[in-house]
């Protein structure tokens, strides 16, 4: 399963893709707005940094102005794949766009109707949001079994991008589902590392090898 980070802070980025996990980036427009700055040198900086796709959100909700923004948001770098939401205008242009070349991830998805819809039109990821679901009482990982489900019957090349990521459950669940890809803020990335019994069982191999080393040299 691929991991993309969740963000438009460059400092996150600059942090977690020497690590060599990070498959991808996406944002958003509140994300982006948060960093403040151009946001143009922000997307085109995080595509030198993470080399693989990097969601970019288009702004204008009817179909000309996406096809508009899309386009040149596609133009900022070959890594760029461009974000729409799930409407009826979203998904013309996720039509159009995917035939011009352009990659599309159709954003906003909370039901499995609207994820057949866009996989239908060739977007190449579909984002369906888990934790926002969760946060109105819907399981947000059942979206994700369905979803999983339906493409799994047909040939779509869609890819299931689990988004709205809150902590290191939904990423072992989306693992077992055999969903695509999660993306995940900073923090929840970080969560993934930790174990309490590893960080014990390394101060231990450290201290035994040290008293061990320590007898040597008593020894000598
Ligand atoms: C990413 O593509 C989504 O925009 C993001 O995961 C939404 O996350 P949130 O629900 O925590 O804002």
């Amino acid at each position: 399963m691929k991991i993309f980070i969740d963000s438009g802070n460059l400092k996150d980025i600059e942090a977690l893709v020497p690590l060599g996990i990070i498959d991808g980036i996406t944002t958003n427009p509140s994300l982006l707005a948060k960093e403040g700055g151009d946001y143009r040198q922000i997307l085109k900086r995080i595509c030198d940094l993470v080399q693989g796709p990097v969601s970019a959100e288009v702004v204008a909700t009817e179909f000309e102005g996406m096809m508009r923004e899309g386009r040149d948001l596609a133009k900022i770098d070959e890594h760029i794949v461009v974000k729409v939401p799930f409407t009826r205008d979203g998904v013309k242009a996720c039509k159009k766009l995917s035939e011009e070349g352009i990659r599309v991830n159709v954003t906003l998805i909370f039901s499995p109707t609207q994820a057949l819809l866009a996989a239908k039109v060739g977007a190449t990821f579909v984002s369906p949001f888990v934790g926002r679901l969760d946060d109105v009482a819907t399981s947000g990982m059942s979206l994700i079994h369905e979803i999983v489900e339906i493409f799994n019957n047909y040939e779509f090349t869609t890819e299931i991008l689990v988004a709205s990521t809150r902590g290191p459950m939904h990423i072992v669940e989306a693992a077992r589902m055999g969903a695509d890809i999660c993306t995940c803020p900073a923090a929840v990335i970080d969560s993934l590392f930790n174990h309490p019994l590893t960080d014990v069982g390394l101060k231990k191999f450290i201290a035994d090898w040290e008293k061990a080393q320590a007898a040597l040299a008593g020894k000598a």
